[in-house]
Formats: structure tokens, C-alpha cells, sequence
């Protein structure tokens, strides 16, 4: 196994920033709300993997996530499956930003499967779309030597994904994106992960808004039932991002910390990313 010093050491040097677009292939085709050093890194943490379990992509959209680390993946040399979890379901307005060459549909809560199948074609046996609510849903496929998290935009659904799929993850191998983790409306991330902190090392800030962490020790139940972040007061909640942001010192700015304070303050109560938004849009 890898030395985490020198995993420490490969992430600090961003190797990422050296995939091409020629390298993403098929997949640089395939829309996504990743910017392009996202992009770059999922392909390259694909391409990294040494076959020590499955990758989980929560939050697929129209599968540019998960096109990317299936294209890296596809050139690890390892047998490799990807499980993307998503309601795939699209507004109108998302559609028309996202997925501007496809023809608006006439209204919203559009099916994205067909297009997302058309999509992910080129990897086809080396991909599972779940479909549904991630709240509702289990992990029962064994180890997960990647894991993007892209949908926990509340509260709750944070809990619930670090319940059922942090365990899965392997100690001194197993990579997890935070992918929206600086995001000012979803504080309860930086909070669960800093009372994680004895199961994660942070790897890399990669802009805009994602964290990538190494798991360096089991995800046991009484480790995830003292990291909840659902039910925290505004209080605690505030106290965790704090903490948090002296975790990330060096490796993160204050500032998205900050950011995170403020929107807590101005929504007293509110564990819901949207309605942070939403308000914040209200008041501007
Ligand atoms: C930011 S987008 C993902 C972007 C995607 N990773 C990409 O590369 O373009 C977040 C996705 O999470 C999904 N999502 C949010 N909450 C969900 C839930 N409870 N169940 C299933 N999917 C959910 C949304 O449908 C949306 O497609």
C-alpha cells in the first residue's frame, strides 16, 4: 500500500492539471456542471485507482461526473465500475444552462436517462444508474475506492450519505470528494467533516468549492453518530465550521468559512441548501 506521506506528497504536486482535453476523450463531450479542474481531476483520480473497490458518483446529473472518472478509470488498467445515484430529473432552466445543445423539453422535472444512457455509452457495462431518492438509498456493494459526493444539500441527506457509504471506504486507499464542500449554503459539510477528522485527511482544495480527502481510519458507527450534522443548533453548527476552518488552515481561505457564518446567521434554523439561497436571493 501506498505511504500516506507520499499520497500527501502526489495530491500536493496536482498531477491533475496535466489531463488534456485529448485525454478525456469521449467523456470531454459530456456536459457537466464540473468546472474544468474538476474535470481534469476526476479523470485523473480514475485513472489513479488500483481496482480496490467500486466508485460511487451521488449526484450524476446528466453524467459528466461520472463520465470523467469512467474515462480515467477505463485506462487504470483494473477492472472497474462506476454507480451513479441521481434522481435524473432536469428543470427547464437547468437544462437550458447545462445542456444547451439538447432541445429544451416543454416543461420541467424532464427525464435525463435517455440522454444520460446516450451519453455514457462508450463505457456501457461499466456503469449502474440508480435512480431515485439517495435518501432512500442503501450501499451494499462492498468496498468504495472512490467516492464523489455531489447531492448532499441538506442537513440530513449528509448524514445519511456519510452512514451509508463512509464505512465502505478504505482506510490509507479510499479518495472522497466533497465536491460541493466551500458552497456558503451548505455549512453542515466543512461541520461533519471536522468531526471526521479522525477518518480523513485533507488532500487538495480543488476550485472552485471541492475538497478531495484520503480515508485514513474506518468510519465506525459511534465516529458517524458523533459527526451529525441534522439536528446541530445554529450554535454548534457555527462552532464545527470554525473548527473546521482551522482544520483546512493553509489549505484553505478563511473566506468560504466566513461565508458559511454568515449565511447561518441570516437563516436561523435552515438545513436546507436551496432555502439559504433562495432567502439570500430575496433579500439581494
Ligand atoms: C450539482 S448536480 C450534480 C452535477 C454532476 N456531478 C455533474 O458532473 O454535472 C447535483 C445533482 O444531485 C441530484 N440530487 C440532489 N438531491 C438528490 C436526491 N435526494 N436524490 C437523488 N438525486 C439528488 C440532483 O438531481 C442533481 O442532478
Amino acid at each position: 500500500m501506498q505511504p500516506v506521506a507520499e499520497i500527501v506528497t502526489e495530491f500536493a504536486r496536482r498531477p491533475w492539471g496535466a489531463v488534456s482535453e485529448a485525454d478525456l476523450g469521449a467523456a470531454a463531450r459530456v456536459p457537466t456542471m464540473l468546472t474544468p479542474e474538476e474535470g481534469q481531476l476526476y479523470h485523473w483520480l480514475g485513472r489513479r485507482a488500483q481496482g480496490d473497490g467500486a466508485t460511487v458518483d451521488l449526484g450524476a446529473y446528466a453524467g459528466g461526473s461520472a463520465a470523467r472518472l469512467l474515462s480515467g478509470l477505463a485506462l487504470s488498467g483494473r477492472d472497474y465500475h462506476v454507480h451513479s445515484y441521481d434522481r435524473f430529473r432536469s428543470s427547464r432552466a437547468f437544462w437550458a444552462r447545462f445542456l444547451p445543445g439538447e432541445a429544451l423539453p416543454e416543461a420541467d422535472d424532464a427525464d435525463l436517462l435517455p440522454l444520460v444512457r446516450r451519453y455514457l455509452a462508450p463505457w456501457e457495462g461499466h456503469v449502474t444508474l440508480h435512480v431515485g431518492d439517495i435518501g432512500q438509498m442503501r450501499w451494499t456493494g462492498g468496498p468504495v475506492e472512490i467516492l464523489s459526493v455531489d447531492a448532499a444539500i441538506w442537513s440530513a441527506m449528509a448524514d445519511h450519505i456519510a452512514a451509508e457509504f463512509f464505512p465502505a471506504l478504505v482506510p490509507g486507499r479510499s479518495i472522497l470528494i466533497q465536491q460541493d464542500y466551500l458552497m456558503a449554503v451548505q455549512p453542515w459539510l466543512p461541520a461533519q467533516m471536522v468531526g471526521l477528522r479522525d477518518c480523513f485527511l485533507p488532500l487538495a482544495h480543488v476550485p472552485k468549492v471541492g475538497l478531495v480527502f484520503m480515508c485514513i481510519a474506518p468510519a465506525t458507527p459511534e465516529r458517524l453518530a458523533a459527526a451529525r450534522v441534522d439536528g446541530l443548533t445554529d450554535g454548534k453548527l457555527m462552532s464545527r465550521v470554525r473548527e473546521a476552518a482551522s482544520w483546512h488552515e493553509g489549505m484553505v481561505q478563511r473566506a468560504p468559512f466566513k461565508a458559511m457564518l454568515e449565511q447561518v446567521k441570516a437563516h436561523p434554523g435552515v438545513r436546507l441548501g436551496w432555502q439559504m439561497r433562495q432567502a439570500a436571493r430575496a433579500k439581494g
